[in-house]
């Protein structure tokens, strides 16, 4: 079965085309347009440009999807789309623009969760990997613990109760003056600070709650870093925006990084034990993290269970995880209409 992915709910702008059946997960094309720079000048995403650089975007980045993949419209058996949750601007344009193309070729359409087109990346990664898994997915917008029965039905065990995880690292390192999106920039700064012996300089809460959940909170983390970082700026007499000496830099992002890594870590071990996982899934923006990647590697060897985490190309935003979970819906027989509509949140979209 031939799918075209069609991915629109932040800031990237990707068309894929997969090679799906029972026994073949192939990525034919695998096409991302990043507006990221044009954000970068705000320091974060601006919604209303977001949706507008969508509208330039999508029609040439789906052509050039089918042609990278050598296929037109008429080899193709489903679009798949994200409808939620993301910027309901963003969303809004690539379900307008998958309705019409389903409906101007006579093509079957479905519509996909972002998360689970997180999640869905690790069925291209690994060609081994079946329902049922547990998927904890870390992103700019969640950082939750997810049950997966069968590939369609996605029952949260843990989330976040307030900012997620790629959220605290993107604000961190602004505070600290590094360009938006921080995260891969704070990944090298605490890498070296690692090796500079800086992962201790300072200590920050953890983001595991500490109960019986299995739910996270980053907010006190995130204001006790930004906290740490104005009074260091005071006490060497630094402006507000001042340049930080670079060891403490390092040692801010390392001893952030390290808590975030050793608190989610910390959760995932009890609901692994305590659930009898043995298969987990490791998804989303931030599973690009190599401290986290590493950190997630150890927790599965030393409960003996078996861990995919997609390749760098399949973490951030792309089309070809959501052409990977179309495949899946296709499957269970799940179609949208031209009725189809997009939702910021999950709740809205009732996550089933
Ligand atoms: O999944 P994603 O591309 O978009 C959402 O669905 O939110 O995730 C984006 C997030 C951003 O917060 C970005 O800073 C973070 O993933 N990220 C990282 C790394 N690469 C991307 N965070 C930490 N370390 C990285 N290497
Ligand atoms: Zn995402």
């Amino acid at each position: 079965m031939r799918i075209l992915g069609i991915e629109s709910s932040c800031d990237e702008t990707a068309a894929s085309v997969l090679e799906m059946s029972e026994d073949t997960r192939r990525i034919l094309s695998n096409v991302v347009a990043s507006q990221v720079d044009t954000h970068a000048l705000y320091g974060g995403v601006v919604p209303e440009i977001a949706s507008r650089a969508h509208i330039e975007a999508v029609s040439g980045v789906v052509e050039n999807a089918l042609q990278e993949a050598g296929v037109t419209m008429a080899d193709i058996d489903a679009i798949g789309v994200t409808n939620a949750p993301g910027l309901i601007g963003s969303l809004l344009v690539g379900v307008s623009f998958a309705k019409g193309l389903a409906f101007a070729h006579g093509k079957p359409l479905v519509a996909v969760n972002h998360i689970k087109g997180h999640a869905a990346a690790a069925y291209l990664a690994n060609p081994e990997l079946h329902a049922p898994f547990c998927a904890l997915v870390v992103s700019g917008g969640h950082t939750s613990l997810y049950d997966v029965q069968n590939p369609t039905s996605y029952v949260e065990i843990g989330g976040t109760r307030d900012d997620a995880a790629g959220e605290a690292f993107d604000k961190v390192g602004r505070v600290m003056g590094l360009p938006y999106p921080g995260g891969a920039a704070m990944d090298r700064l605490a890498q070296a600070g690692f090796d500079h012996g800086h992962g201790d300089m300072f200590k920050f809460p953890s983001p595991a709650v500490n109960d019986d959940s299995y739910d996270y909170s980053f907010s006190g983390l995130k204001t006790a870093v930004i906290n740490q970082i104005h009074t260091t700026r005071q006490r060497l007499s630094l402006p507000d925006d001042g340049a930080l000496p670079e060891d403490i830099r390092e040692g801010i992002a390392a001893s952030f990084t390290r808590v975030v890594v050793d608190g989610i870590c910390a959760k995932l071990r009890r609901a692994i034990r305590e659930r009898h996982i043995q298969e987990l899934v490791l998804a989303g923006g931030v599973a690009a993290n190599s401290h986290l990647r590493r950190g997630i590697a150890a927790v599965a060897q030393e409960c003996g269970i078996r861990l995919t985490v997609p390749p760098l190309s399949l973490c951030g935003d792309n089309a070809a995880m959501i052409a990977a979970q179309t495949y899946f819906e296709v499957i269970a027989g799940k179609f949208a209409d031209t009725f189809l509509n997009a939702y910021a949140s999950d709740e809205q979209a009732a996550f089933v």
